[in-house]
């Protein structure tokens, strides 16, 4: 058994003695999306500061927590907050998370995140299917000794996001007369927001949106065999295209839709 294997099979073990709940669907709330996990019928939820080596998040909007239970018929495990490259942890550390739910018994992969938009054609308080990303500018969580059990050493990455997902996704979005649009994500470091010369060169690389998560973990749940879908909700225009950008616009766009996307969220689990 590779250490790193080990390692996560001692905080599955770990959460094992709490709840022998088996989710098929990993989901992560974004910023200011946390509120979801009210919707969820709740068996069991395990903070992550009970966890062993367990990476914590530190940003306000972020909770700390796995909640499982159910969304319809469906058994799911949420992260209530995620972890970023931004607060020093490595990113092998960030997608930690997203291995242990796998290790779980979760096949499918929810992401969802707050972005900023380069496309023109996008407004704020646009959802976004993620459709491929950028993940070049941040380290690959997969460098070190490879964790065999889980994936090879040198994982495909040519459809990231699952194209049945995509199509499904925007059915239901679709069927609930929410609008949702398509494009690529490309993750920065953080915690800086960009330049505006920046996001030119992002938009000449073909982004439409950027944020500061997500690429990591759809890569990684990519290389276990993951379905993965993504959601971003563009809470702002990028830098240069409109207003200064503040944390603090972010968490009120993000609240400002919580509804529509916890209403969209919940028919995507419900019926997956
Ligand atoms: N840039 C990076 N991350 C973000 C943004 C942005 O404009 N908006 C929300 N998260």
């Amino acid at each position: 058994m590779s250490r790193q294997y080990a390692k996560l099979q001692n905080v599955v073990d770990e959460i094992r003695r709490v709840t022998d709940f088996v989710p098929t669907v990993a989901v992560v709330l974004g910023s200011g999306l946390g509120d979801f996990a009210k919707e969820i019928d709740k068996v069991a939820e395990v903070k992550y500061t009970s966890l062993s080596d367990f990476p914590v998040s530190t940003v306000s909007g972020h909770e700390g927590k796995f909640i499982f239970g159910k969304v319809g018929k469906t058994n799911v495990v949420c992260m209530q907050g995620r972890v970023h490259f931004y607060e020093g942890y490595t990113t092998k550390e960030v997608v930690m998370p997203i291995r242990i739910m796998k290790m779980l018994g979760a096949k499918t992969l929810v992401l969802t995140n707050a972005a900023g938009g380069l496309n023109s054609s996008f407004k704020v308080g646009d959802f976004m299917q993620i459709t491929g990303h950028i993940s070049s500018f941040v380290p690959s969580p997969l460098i070190g000794e490879n964790v065999d059990e889980l994936g090879e050493r040198f994982p495909d990455m040519t459809e990231v996001y699952d194209k049945n997902l995509i199509t499904y996704i925007n059915d239901i979005a679709s069927n609930l007369d929410i609008e949702i649009k398509q494009g690529v994500y490309l993750q920065t470091t953080g915690p800086n927001y960009e330049t505006p010369e920046e996001i030119k060169m992002f938009g000449l690389l073909g982004a439409d949106a950027v944020g500061m998560s997500t690429a990591v973990e759809a890569m990684v749940a990519c290389s276990m065999g993951m379905k993965v879908a993504g959601i971003s909700l563009i809470t702002n225009l990028a830098a240069g295209l409109g207003n200064k950008l503040s944390h603090e616009e972010v968490k009120q766009v993000a609240s400002e839709k919580t509804e529509v996307f916890k209403k969209l969220l919940y028919n995507v689990l419900e019926n997956i």
